[in-house]
């Protein structure tokens, strides 16, 4: 079977969070299935020179993007063992920073245009494309449309949502102007985008909106993201389309790179180790190199994330004092919104000694954090899978996390009595609750054997994407075989 990625980001190239860990590691198990799957991303500029010299042009040709003539060019190459495509286009992806721009629809937008029309000219034919995400999702559109109008044959599409929160909305107009549809040509595949009906005055639209209503199959990374995106608010507006056309969707838990993340052989890691009794030099090296105090006893907290509203900042933001009280050490790394940087920078600066924060994102440093910290925190408002609590375990990393999403569906909390279990975890997205949930876990590990019990019962966990990748492999087959019955 042939599968197409299309997607945004993608590691080894390039990635700004978990969806570039995910279309980086699944197809490298789904290949081990023996799927054909290839991905394909922008070329964009943050693309290591070193990877970059290795692309060779694979076809080429221009579009009309609202009027305007865009030349395009598909690279392709292996990496570590995977055939990638880079679409390239100057004016669009020749910048630094994957997203964010004003003319961020728009740039994406044209991505799904340029990838429409070099499908049609690879060598490869995909059975599926896999889309993922709003920057992908007008792409089913737009290969619906060819195939009744082109004379092109059908290829079915799959559509995955790692976050309903991020649409792509633009208006209707500049929709038809991009798309270069002339009034009326929506009828049909574009329903999203006709004229309003009397008394509705939404103007706008999304490119998820639209890949919801004309992908073959959707599915999303958790099955409870995938009940929740079927009610408000979580469905973020288009809850409605989620029920109705698709009566729920089906939902896969993201799996993680067992070979990449591995703490018994990862470069990045100063002192490779086997279970968490051989995390106590990596713990002292993290704490030198943050700045924190160098004490063996201080429960290390980290947090390695996106500095989002959707990662529950805010709760930790306002513990801060008490988590301090209790001899919690906290080191953060990632990058994202201006104000949760600031905020936790200045924090840190009152915190000296116990708090660390970092706000450029590097892998390996990310590593360390993992390989050092007794504790990961992710206490997120929502959170469709998470990848970073399952790397933290397979660090020998106990996640404290909120029972929400995906992380509901990967962790356990830890029943002492039995010994059995994953992580800590609160339900009502409330500081009092994210401190109980702190609490239990000191006591766990302030004791010995609890400790150790806990240790044990994550050792035996299957954190790949063996059974996920099977997953997949089947919503493929049914994809295939109701598009060729229909
Ligand atoms: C998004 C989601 C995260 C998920 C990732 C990969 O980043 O926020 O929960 O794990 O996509 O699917």
């Amino acid at each position: 079977m042939n599968i197409l990625f299309v997607v945004s980001e993608a590691v080894p190239l390039v990635k700004s969070g978990g969806l570039g860990e995910y279309a980086g590691s699944l197809p490298k198990t789904l290949a081990s299935l023996g799927v054909d799957v290839r991905v394909m991303l922008p070329a964009h500029e943050e693309i290591a020179g070193g990877y970059r010299c290795k692309f060779r042009e694979a076809v080429a040709g221009t579009l009309k993007m609202g009027g305007e003539l865009q030349h395009w060019r598909l690279l392709e190459a292996d990496v570590q063992g995977i055939h990638y495509y880079l679409l390239e286009n100057a004016h669009y992806f020749g910048r630094r920073g994957l997203y964010g721009y004003d003319d961020e629809t728009e740039r994406y937008v044209f991505y799904c245009l340029a990838a429409a029309l070099a499908i049609r000219e690879l060598a490869f034919q995909p059975d599926i494309i896999h889309c993922h995400d709003w920057q992908t999702a007008l792409l089913p559109a737009l290969l619906e449309r060819d195939a009744q109008v082109g004379n092109y044959a059908h290829i079915p599409s799959i559509l995955t949502i790692h976050n309903m929160h991020y649409q792509g909305k633009a208006e209707k107009a500049q929709f038809r102007r991009w798309l270069g549809l002339r009034p009326g040509e929506e009828k049909g595949l574009f329903l999203p985008l006709q004229e309003n009906q009397a008394g509705s005055d939404k103007e706008w639209v999304s490119c998820l909106e639209l890949g919801l209503t004309t992908a073959s199959r959707v599915t999303t990374v958790s099955p409870s993201y995938a009940d929740e995106i079927a009610e408000e608010p979580l469905g973020a507006g288009l809850s409605h389309i989620v029920r109705q056309r698709w009566g729920g969707v089906r939902g896969i838990c993201n799996g993680i790179d067992t070979v990449s993340y591995d703490p018994t052989g990862d470069p990045a890691v100063p002192y490779p180790y086997a279970s968490w009794r051989g995390k106590r030099l990596n713990k002292a090296a993290l704490q030198r190199r943050l700045g924190l105090r160098e004490d063996a006893g201080a429960p290390l907290f980290a947090i390695v994330s996106r500095l989002v509203w959707q990662k529950g900042l805010d709760l930790v933001i306002s513990l801060l004092e008490q988590l301090v009280a209790r001899g919690i050490q906290l080191a953060v790394i990632g990058a994202g919104e201006a104000y949760y940087e600031s905020v936790l920078h200045s924090a840190a600066t009152q915190y000296p000694g116990s708090l660390s924060v970092h706000t450029t994102f590097e892998d390996s440093l990310a590593r360390q954090f993992y390989a050092g910290a007794d504790f990961l925190l992710m206490p997120s408002l929502y959170e469709p899978c998470g990848i970073s609590q399952r790397i933290a375990l397979q660090y020998r990393t106990i996640p404290i996390v909120r029972l929400i999403g995906g992380l509901k569906d990967t962790i356990v909390p830890f029943d002492p009595l039995t010994g059995q279990g994953s992580g800590f975890a609160f339900e009502e997205y409330h500081p009092e609750e994210l401190l109980a949930a702190v609490d239990r876990a000191l006591q766990t590990y302030h004791d010995r054997n609890r400790w150790d019990a806990l240790h044990t019962s994550i050792a035996a966990l299957d954190l790949s994407w063996q059974s996920s990748a099977s997953a997949y492999l089947s919503t493929y087959l049914e994809t295939v075989i109701s598009s060729h019955t229909s």
